[in-house]
């Protein structure tokens, strides 16, 4: 099901399919790297990837080929992090028998564990933390000769502008643009303060500049990245102007109309109307705004330190219907958090009924160290309530998303095609504006990155299916 499968899981299959496609001749070194996380950690990856290439190094998605293993981490959730350390127990296995491999964290995980990662993890040369990428040569040759190395300097400047990110999407259709790193706000439930400092937003022209040159090698949409796009603000050194998030995203629209741009992820108390028009006014922005809620209460949104409470909430989502009628939004959602009652739950489960949106990511909440609500609150949930009331808000949720797909019954839709579909090569599988996934036969004349216009004929709660009733030419 789309709406219950996690982040996670999606960036490990696709990061699968990732080394496949690079070519790993004429390097005389290798590296075999993996990434769990957001969006971003698999944004960083490709600037890691870079990175290693100067240095000689080519892919290889064979773990006993390579001379240096890599994993990117994260730190979300509990969870999170025992997937790490099983990979971990994996790789080790595989560096009882080749003594000489160097195997490094790079990440969430190695920025809040630290110098305690190579303590716990004895077989670990290399603790890499997000902003300490570019020291990666001098950590691995240490490491090549017998010393092990961590840097995990947080940085209030870096942003890798200047690093062309070795693209290792798999279609060569979507891409990822790093917009800022880093997030200044303090959910108290949340560790990415802590393993990504400071907020910081990259130079607008290098941002546009990037999405030209994917356009030029033939990709079709771009998902600007960020923590909180909308806090995103960058001036011009050499004459004072200011770009905000809005401005941004219509440099980027501009680049070409056929350029698809989305954008991940925005915070409700700062989405503005001006991104509101903007999206509005460019046929190539999405109508799709990933604008994650938490809570459905105001009491909770004060412990979770939101700083907006529902009403202020609604009344983006309001806007959002009111200013783009068809634009989709979907959220992320947090079961179970400290001291929630039974009906600050209902709460939250009806939300989703009011905000009628198409997916959520769903969540139990997971206490992390450090955090402000580590601190200050009991983790007073039990788990069996937790997973309870994790299930009704995925119940629920599965029954807006399958009204709000049948109601796009008997519709036709503008699809960028990026690949088959899971199931069947006779079918390709693209998404619409609004991020809804369709599947459609194949047609003779059309292929990967083309747009095409389907006419929905059946749905279920995760997909639309339908027929190419139009090539775009
Ligand atoms: N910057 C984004 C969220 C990034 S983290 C935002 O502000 O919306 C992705 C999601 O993980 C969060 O939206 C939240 O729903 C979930 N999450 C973060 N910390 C968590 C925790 N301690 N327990 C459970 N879920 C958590
Ligand atoms: Fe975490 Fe909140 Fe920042 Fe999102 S906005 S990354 S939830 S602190
Ligand atoms: Fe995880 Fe770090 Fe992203 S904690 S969700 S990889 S910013």
């Amino acid at each position: 099901m789309q709406e219950v499968k996690n982040k996670e899981e999606i960036l490990v299959d696709r990061q699968g399919e990732v080394l496949e496609k690079i070519s790993s001749k004429g390097f005389n070194k290798k590296f075999y790297l993996e990434s769990y996380g957001c969006a971003m950690n698999f944004s960083d990856t490709e600037i890691v990837a870079s990175i290693l290439n100067k240095q000689g190094f080519g892919p290889t998605k064979v773990m006993n080929e390579a001379d240096l293993i890599l994993i990117n981490t994260c730190s979300i959730r509990e969870k999170a992090e025992e997937n790490v350390r099983q990979r971990l127990s994996i790789f080790n296995k595989v560096k009882r028998n080749k003594k000489d491999i160097v195997v490094g964290v790079l990440g969430c995980m190695a920025e809040r564990l630290k110098h305690k990662l190579i303590e716990e993890e004895k077989l670990v040369d290399i603790v890499v933390g997000p902003d300490a990428y570019r020291d990666l040569p001098n950590l691995i040759h240490a490491a090549e000769t017998g010393q092990k190395g961590v840097n995990v300097l947080l940085s209030r400047e870096e942003t890798y502008d200047d690093i062309t990110p070795m693209r290792l999407d798999n279609n060569g259709v979507t891409a990822f643009i790093s917009i800022m790193r880093g997030c200044d706000n303090m959910c108290s439930f949340c560790v990415v303060p802590f393993t990504r400092g400071r907020e910081r937003s990259r130079n607008a022209f290098t941002i546009v500049a990037e999405a030209q040159d994917i356009f030029d090698k033939g990709y079709k949409e771009v998902t600007l990245l960020g923590q909180n796009v909308d806090s995103y603000k960058w001036t011009n050194p050499e004459n004072g102007e200011t770009v905000n998030f809005a401005k941004l995203m219509a440099m980027v629209a501009d680049v070409n109309p056929k350029l698809r741009v989305r954008f991940s992820t925005s915070h409700p108390k700062d989405i503005t109307d001006e991104v509101l028009f903007t999206i509005r006014d460019y046929p190539n922005i999405c109508n799709y705004i990933h604008l994650p809620a938490q809570s459905g209460n105001s009491r909770v949104l004060k412990l979770m330190n939101r700083t907006y409470d529902i009403d202020w909430y609604k009344e983006r989502v309001d806007s959002i219907y009111r200013i783009i009628p068809n634009c989709a939004i979907s959220s992320d959602m947090i079961a179970g958090f400290c001291t929630e009652t039974e009906e600050e739950h209902k709460d939250t489960v009806d939300l989703i009924e009011y905000a009628k949106y198409t997916m959520s990511y769903t969540f139990y909440y997971s206490e992390r160290p450090g955090t402000l609500a580590a601190r200050k609150y009991k983790d007073d949930i039990p788990y069996e309530v937790k997973k309870r009331r994790l299930a009704e808000i995925v119940d629920m949720q599965r029954e807006i998303s399958r009204q709000s797909n049948e109601k796009d019954l008997g519709k036709t839709f503008e699809v960028l095609i990026e690949g088959d579909s899971k199931k069947s090569d006779l079918q390709f599988r693209g998404r619409n504006s609004q991020n809804k996934m369709l599947i459609f036969d194949k047609v003779e004349g059309v292929g990967l990155g083309d747009y095409v216009d389907v006419h929905v004929d059946h749905i279920n709660s995760a997909t639309l299916f339908g027929k190419i009733v139009k090539i775009h030419s």
